[in-house]
């Protein structure tokens, strides 16, 4: 079987990640501009000043995507290009500069598919208490309407946020991104309501004033198995999953939140403010039936926290490898013997990827699905300067497989956007963790350099999956 022709092969990136020039041409300071300047934040003291300067050679890269034979190029705006702080002034060159990246896409037929928000807020929002605060979320809806008037005339696919919980809650919790807070439970709930009430707003503005094209929100997804037979393990895997995926998906696709969290975040004294006037309008904007987006990397594999220990929260404990407490100290995620794991001790389960897409069917109907990132973090093995990624071809063959599997049982699969198009900077781990299929040397001017895997992908594109 092959891929039909309206799926969509792509890979993706994210503006702090690759663009650097980050303060060139009247773009204003985001909170990772200063995050990761402050000592012990990022890993060997890595930032997005420079990146792989991408800024200033997009149309190399571009060139090398459509040589790869890229239908799709998945990237993100910054905010900061656009409004230097957040509201206030527009900066005309930040217009210019994703005008010309769209333009050099569609010149070679590659379908922009843009990310509002990939947690680069401006600082000026940061330091009056960024999502937290009201100034933000209405901000959010003006940038996020100038770019749909700016560039809707060539984008028709939009996603809102990418990975809401992740930013709120390495924000809030465990201080591993800006505004880097430790253990402010309260708070990092309140941010994801306010997060998904702004999607909300934004959603109902697109659909409400005619843009046309599709509008959707990428979760992160990592759903939930219990790691052995006993009951206990069913029952933390029923938590972890209405904690971690059900949390974040309701409200999106049902307009409200599970009845359990609502509960559980009572007791503890987490409850966010939920007013009637915000329940209705999450309600309006439910359920999104253009698409929402998946990031896929692993499943969990759980079992109870019996112990009563509460995890140690730490910038470290946030890396996302199998092997801890929850967050909430209910559950622990365990490797499991025979499973295959990543050097950052992710499991590799494509298996988990296909039951996960039956779950969301299960629960909210067949809604379409973008999986807007999967991909392997390793480093890549270098010999007689060929860059020899076996280990990721073969981590995306076998989603691919997956994926193909799905579409034939009934999944509402519409396009695979591999992470990530070029090695980036990883926010926490330099770049020391590599995705892309192209690889840049940081040891002779930010050089480009096909990896195996480039070529394997430009086969997949090119035969639609067939050998699959
Ligand atoms: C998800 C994030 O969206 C992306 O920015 C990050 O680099 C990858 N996961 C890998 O961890």
């Amino acid at each position: 079987m092959k891929f039909s022709k309206d799926f969509l092969f792509g890979a993706a990136s994210a503006s702090y990640q690759v663009e650097g020039a980050w303060n060139e041409d009247g773009k204003g300071v985001s909170n990772w501009d200063v995050f990761s300047k402050i000592d012990g934040k990022t890993y060997q003291e890595t930032n997005g000043d420079v990146a792989v300067d991408h800024y200033h050679r997009y149309k190399e890269d571009i060139a090398l995507m459509a040589e790869m034979g890229l239908e799709s190029y998945r990237f993100s705006i910054s905010w900061t290009r656009i409004y230097p702080n957040g509201d206030g002034e527009l900066n005309q060159k930040g217009l210019d500069f994703y005008n010309n990246v769209i333009n050099e896409c569609l010149k070679y037929n590659i379908i922009p598919f843009v990310t509002l928000y990939h947690w680069d807020l401006p600082q000026e929002l940061e330091i009056n208490g960024g999502w937290t605060n009201e100034r933000t979320l209405k901000a959010f809806q003006q940038y996020a309407d100038t770019c749909f008037k700016a560039f809707g005339d060539r984008v028709k696919h939009w996603i809102t946020f990418n990975e809401t919980v992740i930013f709120s809650r390495h924000g809030y919790i465990f201080g591993a991104h800006p505004p880097g807070i430790l253990n402010d439970f309260k708070n990092y709930y309140q941010v994801l309501h306010n997060v998904f009430l702004t999607h909300a707003k934004v959603v109902l503005n697109f659909k409400d004033s005619g843009y046309q094209g599709d509008i959707g929100i990428t979760h992160v997804f990592s759903p939930a198995f219990p790691a052995d037979d006993k009951e206990s393990s069913k029952k933390a895997a029923e938590h972890a999953n209405m904690f971690d995926t059900f949390l974040y998906y309701d409200p999106i696709l049902k307009g409200t939140y599970p009845e359990y969290v609502l509960n559980q975040l009572k007791e503890k004294g987490y409850a966010f403010e939920l007013s009637q006037e915000d329940q209705e309008i999450l309600l309006k904007a439910a359920p999104l039936n253009d698409f929402i987006g998946i990031n896929y990397y692993q499943p969990m594999r759980v079992i109870a926290n019996d112990s009563n220990t509460s995890r140690e929260i730490t910038r470290e404990s946030s890396t996302g490898g199998a092997g801890a407490v929850s967050y909430d100290g209910v559950y622990q995620t365990v490797k499991v013997p025979d499973h295959s794991y990543t050097k950052w001790g992710w499991e590799i389960s494509p298996e988990a990827l296909l039951d996960g897409m039956h779950l969301l069917k299960n629960e909210y109907g067949n809604i379409p699905i973008y999986i807007t990132e999967n991909g392997l973090g390793d480093e890549d093995p270098i010999v007689e300067g060929e860059i020899k990624d076996a280990a990721r071809i073969d981590y995306i063959e076998k989603h691919l497989k997956f994926v193909k599997k799905g579409i034939s049982e009934g999944l509402n699969i519409k396009g695979y956007f591999a992470w990530s198009v070029i090695d980036l900077l990883s926010w926490l781990n330099g770049y020391k963790k590599q995705y892309g299929f192209i690889y840049v040397d940081h040891k002779d001017h930010l050089n480009r350099k096909k990896k195996d895997s480039f070529y394997w992908y430009q086969e997949v594109i090119a035969t639609r999956g067939e050998n699959l």
